[in-house]
């Protein structure tokens, strides 16, 4: 058996926090030859319902379990992490876009980037779900200086995941059966699903779709379907957030498989003119736990004008948190 490898949860008695800490702890994240250590970090007021939370995770007697924390301290909470996954932060309502939550948010971000810089084992890899993603992982980045600002990612493959169901249904097909599929930019309204170089089974996803269809529904469903559960639920979608969350982790740390690849919000080093520095998504391959940007896309006028809508918009964020990034 490995040695236990130590996965720090921020918002573990969350909507979020209830589906994904069962997941990890079953083996779903990091394989089932992997022990974890949960270090679970939680505001004080809610110190008690996580509390609960471990009574369960207690009671399902995880073979790969190998032990619990409980902390209302990002120092004690990110100690020694190896995988730190930063969900606490408020959730949007109805009527709200993600980046309404910047102001509420971004202070919860800078803290934890401190204490990450701390605390964590200095290969720690991060990534941030709580909204809005991209921007408050740069924020978290910037204030870690001592970490490989590569190491802070944010969740996007929520939506790489949403972008398959809704071609898989439209096809008619498995969303096994697709691979390259692209989220480019913000986990956000602006972003673009692109399937330029989708494939169906080997052929070009383009070539089994209306192109209509592709560019006046698609797209925004894959946009909006944040909004839709929310409208739909009540509340923000949860499992399938941890889930894609664990679907991220599982992927940098184990792998793409060959002829694929998946998208991550990362720094962007300038690939297809991306502003240097924006946590932008990209297709990316992952191997022996590193990610690397896909290369030498061909990128149409079409794809160019969404791409550089959704960098516009991260630069805008990034601007209005310019006092939070030393
Ligand atoms: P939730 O309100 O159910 O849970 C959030 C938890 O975070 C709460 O228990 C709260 O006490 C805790 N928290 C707040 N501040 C904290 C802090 N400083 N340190 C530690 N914990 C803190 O919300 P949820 O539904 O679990 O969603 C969490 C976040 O994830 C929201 O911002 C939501 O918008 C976001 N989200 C992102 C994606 C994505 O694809 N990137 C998908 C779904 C949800
Ligand atoms: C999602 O995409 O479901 C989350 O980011 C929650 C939201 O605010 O849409």
């Amino acid at each position: 058996m490995k040695a236990p490898v130590r996965v720090a949860v921020t918002g573990a008695a969350g909507q979020i926090g209830y589906s994904l800490l069962f997941r990890i702890a079953s083996g779903d994240m990091l394989g089932k030859d992997q022990p974890v250590i949960l270090q679970l970090l939680e505001i004080t007021p809610a110190l008690e319902a996580v509390g609960g939370v471990v009574m369960e995770l207690e009671d399902c007697a995880f073979p790969l379990l190998a032990g619990v924390t409980i902390s209302d301290k990002a120092e004690e909470a990110f100690k020694d992490a190896d995988y730190a996954m930063l969900v606490g932060a408020r959730p949007r309502g109805p009527g709200m876009e993600r980046k309404d939550l910047l102001e509420a948010n971004a202070a919860i971000f800078s803290a934890q980037g401190k204490a990450l810089n701390d605390a964590a084992s200095r290969d720690v890899r991060v990534l941030v779900v709580g909204n809005p993603a991209n921007t408050n992982a740069l924020i978290a980045q910037k204030n870690a200086p001592d970490i490989n600002p590569g190491q802070f990612t944010a969740m996007t493959r929520l939506d790489h995941n949403r972008a398959l169901a809704q071609l898989a249904g439209k096809v008619g097909v498995h969303t096994t059966d697709i691979t390259r599929m692209t989220i480019w930019g913000n986990h956000s309204a602006t972003q673009y699903p692109d399937i330029s170089h989708t494939l169906i089974k080997g052929e070009a996803a383009a070539g089994k779709v209306d192109r209509g269809w592709y560019e006046n529904e698609f797209i925004s469903t894959v946009q909006q379907r944040g909004a839709a559960i929310i409208k739909a639920r009540g509340a923000s979608s949860a499992a399938s957030a941890a889930s894609s969350a664990i679907d991220h982790m599982r992927t940098w740390a184990l792998g793409t498989a060959d002829g694929d690849w998946t998208s991550m919000g990362i720094p962007s080093d300038g690939s297809y003119g991306i502003t240097e520095g924006l946590i932008y998504s990209f297709p990316v391959t992952c191997k022996n736990g590193q990610y690397e940007i896909v290369q030498g896309l061909e990128v149409d006028s079409f794809s160019r004008e969404k791409m550089q809508a959704t960098e516009n918009e991260l630069v805008g964020e990034r601007d209005a948190v310019k006092h939070l990034l030393p």
